[in-house]
């Protein structure tokens, strides 16, 4: 019988980019064959001749043919990433993880709170859960950036700050003229929203000095730690819970998460590296 070869990619055709801001762009795929995800779950991703590495799709999880991925310029890959062209393939394998339990979410309000590329994850939960505000109470984004130029989703922004039962809150670290909304990082925006704690859960990706400040600030909003949802990134090599380099307590990230409760893993060592 031959074996299933599990880290073989499906190839997808990069059909647009997007310049999202100077180091972030969002790629259009479409995988040659069907391919879906939950969303908070995680793919690998090939550049041929490159390397490997995983992203949180940022489409949503209801669109079965194409997929987003919205990439930083951090190294190697996202490097040749962000020189390819339209026309061009990726590889792609997975979907990994668990992703956001959604149905923990029905009849309460949702916060999110985001900073810079982990906005990609929360655009994809954004879309599904717009599809099921009717069981949802509200939804509060709070998001944020370095400057004007590092905000990316402009359009999207738009058409939220438009959907009932959505609201929309963001700030810079460091202004200009053109910038009209908060400044300071992204936890000030929390003093400044209406949100029924009680009534409520919370979700936060970002890098991890904002996720280890915005858990501190939303405990002290008195959040429960079972009602802390976190999306952790560690470095990654199979994806799968086979090599053990995203370990991280007992639990392996790329298996276990990448979404967790505070809850699970605040014992865990090193979690904000
Ligand atoms: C579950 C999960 C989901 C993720 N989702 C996303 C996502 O949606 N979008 C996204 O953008 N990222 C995401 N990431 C992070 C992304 O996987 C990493 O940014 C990517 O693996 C980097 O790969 P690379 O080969 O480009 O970088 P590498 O070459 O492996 O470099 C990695 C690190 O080295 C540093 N580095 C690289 N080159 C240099 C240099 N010349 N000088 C100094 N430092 C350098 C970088 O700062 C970086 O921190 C996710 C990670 C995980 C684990
Ligand atoms: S990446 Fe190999 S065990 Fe998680």
């Amino acid at each position: 019988m031959q074996e299933l070869n599990i880290y073989k990619p499906i190839r997808a055709k990069l059909i647009k980019i997007i310049d999202e801001s100077p180091l972030i762009k969002t790629f259009v795929l479409v995988p040659e064959v069907e391919f879906s995800f939950k969303t908070g779950q995680f793919i690998e991703v090939t550049v041929e001749n490159v390397g490997e590495a995983p992203f949180t799709p940022s489409s949503s999880p209801l669109e079965t043919k194409q997929l987003e991925i919205t990439v930083m310029k951090a190294g190697y890959v996202t490097d040749a990433m962000h020189k390819m062209e339209v026309g061009q393939y990726m590889g792609i394998r997975g979907p990994y993880g668990r992703g956001y339990p959604l149905e923990a979410f029905y009849d309460k309000e949702v916060l999110i709170v985001g900073g810079g590329c982990g906005f990609a994850p929360i655009r994809s939960l954004l879309y599904n859960l717009k599809a099921i505000s009717d069981k949802l109470r509200k939804v509060t984004l709070c998001y944020g950036s370095k400057t004007p130029g590092d905000c990316i989703y402009k359009p999207y922004i738009t058409e939220l700050r438009e959907t009932p039962k959505f609201e929309v809150y963001r700030s810079v670290d460091k202004t200009d003229e053109s910038w009209q909304e908060k400044v300071g990082v992204v936890t000030v925006l929390l003093d400044e929203i209406e949100i029924d704690v009680a009534n409520s859960v919370t979700v936060v990706c970002g890098p991890p000095i904002m996720m280890k400040f915005a858990t501190k600030k939303l405990l002290e909003m008195g959040y429960p730690e079972d009602k802390i949802y976190l999306s952790m990134e560690k470095n990654m090599s199979c994806g799968v819970g086979k090599c053990g380099h995203c370990a991280m307590g007992h639990y392996f990230v790329c298996k276990d998460g990448p979404v967790f409760t505070y809850d699970q893993i605040k014992n865990s060592p090193n979690i904000w590296m």
